[in-house]
């Protein structure tokens, strides 16, 4: 499974990015809008920089509606870098604009998918990535990884190309059902990565070893 970091913040993904497990990055306008707002830097400049860093898929969000509007804005986006995603919504404009960006050959995310039905299009339509919203699903009492489950069902029966992106996850345990259903991708912010690296029995394992060797050796 990929292993993207949901974050448009350099200093989180540089240190991620370090640990030698990340593959890309998913940003949207909120995340985006917070780092403009915390460091005054230009977009675009946020955006080349992240991707030097990953050299994998860095997604960022059109906020045209339109589809001749997220096409236009697409293109300007994918000028900033060969590692250029474009996330579109899942909308009719949406679906018209990702089958005119991918026939150009500019890779897309199709985002806000909450139904398999949706995910079904998206495909069809021709997307790179799919983002279903898990987090938003369990928030609204709906079980999230359900829909994960289904997506991938539905891509298998027609041996779809498209890659499933678990994305809005919450928790570690999105993380671990994310990969025993086999999803292609998670993207998880900061926080919750560096959650599943720690347990506290390696910890007081770690803690344990090093008294009883100090203890015969010294120091
Ligand atoms: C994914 O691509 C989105 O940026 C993100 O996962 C949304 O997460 P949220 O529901 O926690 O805002």
């Amino acid at each position: 499974m990929k292993i993207f970091i949901d974050t448009a913040n350099v200093e989180e993904i540089k240190e991620v990015a370090s640990w030698g497990i990340l593959d890309g990055v998913t940003t949207n306008p909120t995340l985006l809008a917070r780092e403009i707002k915390r460091t005054g830097r230009k977009p675009e400049d946020i955006l080349k920089e992240i991707c030097e860093i990953v050299r994998g898929p860095v997604s960022a969000e059109v906020t045209a509606l339109d589809w001749e509007g997220i096409v236009r804005e697409g293109k300007e986006l994918a000028k900033l870098s060969e590692y250029i995603t474009i996330k579109v919504p899942m909308t009719i404009d949406g679906l018209k604009a990702t089958k005119i960006l991918r026939s150009e050959g500019i890779m897309t995310n199709m985002t806000l998918v909450f139904s398999p039905n949706q995910a079904l299009l998206a495909a069809k339509a021709g997307t790179t990535f799919v983002s279903p919203f898990i987090g938003r699903l369990d928030d609204v009492g709906h079980e999230g990884m359900l829909l994960v489950e289904e997506i991938m069902e539905i891509y298998e029966n027609y041996a779809f190309e498209t890659e499933v992106i678990v994305a809005s996850v919450r928790h570690p345990m999105h993380i671990v059902e994310a990969a025993r259903i086999g999803a292609d991708i998670v993207t998880a912010p900061y926080k919750v990565l560096e959650k599943i690296s720690k347990h506290p029995l390696t910890d007081i394992g770690i803690e344990r070893f090093l008294n009883d060797w100090k203890e015969v050796m010294g120091g």
